[in-house]
């Protein structure tokens, strides 16, 4: 989708995305000393807010303006700040060993592309600095995610994006999500790995 197209997704839809941040990325993110992180595609900003009123730097990236409009606002009521920066990550530097902790939060970039995001994801970090990654897992492919069922995740394939790192954790995680049709059990790939 182009950034025209997730603005107006944004705009039709002041309530995208829950509020809540992802709950295994409160429960890793909780445990490490908070530094400078980066969220990429952090949409309207549930993972990074909730990571700057912990204490931490947080630069969001996103290709939607009116996403990061939101993201910031929120922040703002809530007493915290953001860095936000309305850009393509094709075309943004991350920075070299700038980050203790990368983010990528239901992106689902093509395959080809997972790989080079992932690339750049490294050299952003500090050496022992942390990527925390979840997206939809193949098997929920039709009932939620993007419609291309190459850009959904599984072990195997985000094991393959994340094999610069040491992988410190890969699988699938069940919960109930709430759904016009009513409660709905889902299920997410979650990983985190270290930079060497
Ligand atoms: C499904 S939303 C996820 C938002 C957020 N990470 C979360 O978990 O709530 C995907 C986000 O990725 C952004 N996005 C998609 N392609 C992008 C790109 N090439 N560069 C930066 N952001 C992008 C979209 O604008 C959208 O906000």
């Amino acid at each position: 989708m182009t950034a025209a197209q997730w603005d107006a997704r944004y705009r039709a839809e002041p309530d995208l995305w829950t509020k809540e941040p992802n709950a295994p990325l409160a429960q890793f993110a909780g445990e490490l000393e908070p530094g400078r992180a980066l969220d990429v595609g952090a949409g309207d900003g549930r993972n990074a807010i909730w990571l700057a009123t912990q204490g931490w730097a947080v630069t969001a990236i996103d290709l939607s303006t009116v996403a990061l409009q939101r993201a910031a606002e929120r922040a703002a009521a809530g007493g915290a700040q953001l860095e936000c920066i309305v850009a393509d990550w094709h075309e943004h530097d991350f920075g070299e060993s700038a980050f203790e902790l990368v983010v990528v939060s239901f992106m689902h970039p093509q395959p080809h592309d997972r790989d080079a995001l992932f690339e750049r994801v490294e050299r952003a970090l500090v050496p022992g600095g942390h990527v925390f990654t979840v997206g939809v897992i193949l098997a929920d492919h039709g009932r939620r995610g993007p419609p291309d069922p190459e850009r959904l995740y599984t072990p195997e394939r985000v094991q393959h994006a994340l094999r610069g790192f040491e992988l410190l954790r890969c699988e699938e995680h069940a919960y109930e999500q709430e759904h016009s049709s009513g409660r709905r059990e889902v299920t997410d790939v979650v990983a985190v790995a270290r930079r060497r």
